[in-house]
């Protein structure tokens, strides 16, 4: 053996017999070795290029596209499976109007098609234009020869997406959005309304921005901040003067696809109306509604302030998360993140549950308690304390729980109800 091999291996072997005989805390060697894989990873956690591919513009924009062709398919496997019954159990089936019903889904297929096909005609016109790209924090859409992957996923997301235009952008929403609205709502009303437009707000995670835009209308100076093309293609059909003229234009058949939990095919098969409001996007330089299109973990306080006239000190005056922080791949870094792009003093609104879930796995699946102690670390404190008891404090700023729903359907035999979490906390 070569006097290099021994050098090498002298060192892993005292290692590996200090293991076996507990001369080192196994704890600190595990933790040392998680640490050298996470430095191995590093690329990984931040490059939204291939972690969030299911989440681009190129996925999405196909996705939208294929959306007829993969319901139809999937309306054939549904044929198929009527089909495969005995000729005894398909007549009973005829005869209670089983066909019909499929018969009726195609039917609805090609109504939602209109919106999907909306979208993807308006993602390619302006993602192509490039008009939007000062607004992305990730790459404009470019012709590629690399083959884009459909599959039931995404087929999943272009549904969740038409259910976010019944929840925030439609009539039939109203409930639902009034009771996680409001607590979150009453904050912002608490300041004066000449000071409002000096106060910059950001949503990360703004999904169809609904919220966003109510604070705007408030006066605030407000930021939107979505990762997913799904959700940017969808709303982007909104504020499309082409495609959105006027309110309630467009209609879709949300709850057509899953046949579960059902009353009867009226309720399956209803339409709802959209939007109840025409968004607007505020111009550059000045207060209103913004939108930045990628990873929130992108921004920084230098490009917060890129949005409006006057700016002084950088960073945002309010970070509000709804429905957003448990969407985490790592929370720990979420939470610095959002301390890092407040101003000093400045306030984090949250309203959500802790359903830990990402596209990725989430890293780090945090009990409320454990959150609340990384953010003691991170450098926040909870208005009116942990336990929302202190009555120095108006109730509204207080933390309690709130029953919720989250794009629900309310004429379906079941419900899941979150107990979400409200708190205002401030960056100390
Ligand atoms: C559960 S949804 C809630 C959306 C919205 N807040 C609402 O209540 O309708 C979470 C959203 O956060 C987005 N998201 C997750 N991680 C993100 C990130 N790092 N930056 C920006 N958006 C992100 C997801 O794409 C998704 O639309």
């Amino acid at each position: 053996m070569s006097d290099v091999w021994v050098a090498c291996l002298l060192p892993v072997m005292l290692v590996y017999l200090g293991f076996r005989l507990s001369v080192f805390d196994k704890d600190v060697i595990r933790s040392i070795w998680l640490d050298l894989w996470s430095l191995s990873n590093l690329g990984a956690t931040t490059n939204i290029d291939s972690r969030n591919d299911p989440f681009s513009i190129q996925t999405s924009l196909t996705a939208y596209s294929s959306y007829r062709a993969l319901s139809l398919d999937e309306l054939s496997r549904m044929r198929a499976s009527y089909m495969s019954i005995g000729r005894t159990h398909k007549r009973i089936g005829y005869e209670i109007g089983y066909p019909k019903k499929l018969d009726k889904l195609e039917e609805l297929i090609q109504v939602n098609a209109k919106v999907t096909d909306g979208i993807a005609a308006v993602m390619r016109r302006i993602y192509n234009q490039g008009t939007v790209s000062s607004v992305m924090l990730w790459p404009e859409l470019r012709p590629t020869t690399k083959e884009i992957h459909i599959d039931s996923h995404s087929l999943s997301r272009i549904r969740e997406s038409l259910k976010h235009f019944v929840r925030d952008w439609s009539n039939a929403g109203i409930v639902e959005r009034s009771v996680i609205f409001e607590p979150i709502l009453s904050v912002f009303s608490m300041l004066s309304a000449p000071a409002r437009s000096q106060n910059r707000v950001l949503f990360p995670g703004s999904g169809l921005s609904r919220l966003a835009y109510e604070v705007s209308q408030l006066g605030y100076d407000v930021t939107a901040c979505e990762l997913s093309a799904y959700m940017n293609g969808a709303f982007r059909f909104l504020l499309d003067p082409e495609m959105t003229k006027t309110v309630n234009q467009h209609e879709i058949h949300p709850y057509a696809h899953w046949w579960s939990h059902s009353r009867n095919a009226t309720d399956l098969f209803r339409g709802i109306r959209f939007p109840d409001v025409i968004p607007q996007l505020a111009a550059d330089g000045t207060a209103g509604l913004h939108l930045k299109e990628g990873n929130f973990l992108e921004l920084d306080v230098t490009n917060s302030s890129a949005n409006s006239t006057s700016r002084t000190t950088e960073g945002y005056d309010f970070v509000v998360t709804l429905f957003f922080i448990d969407t985490s791949v790592n929370i720990i870094h979420t939470l610095e993140h959002i301390h890092r792009l407040l101003k000093p003093g400045g306030t984090w609104v949250n309203l959500g549950p802790l359903l830990w879930c990402s596209s990725a796995q989430a890293r780090l699946e945090l009990t409320l308690e454990e959150v609340f102690n990384v953010m003691d670390v991170v450098g926040f404190s909870i208005v009116g304390g942990r336990n929302g008891n202190d009555d120095e404090e108006p109730n509204c700023m207080k933390r309690r729980t709130i029953s919720c729903e989250y794009t629900h359907d309310d004429k379906a035999m079941m419900r899941w109800i979150y107990e979400a979490e409200f708190w205002v906390a401030r960056k100390v």
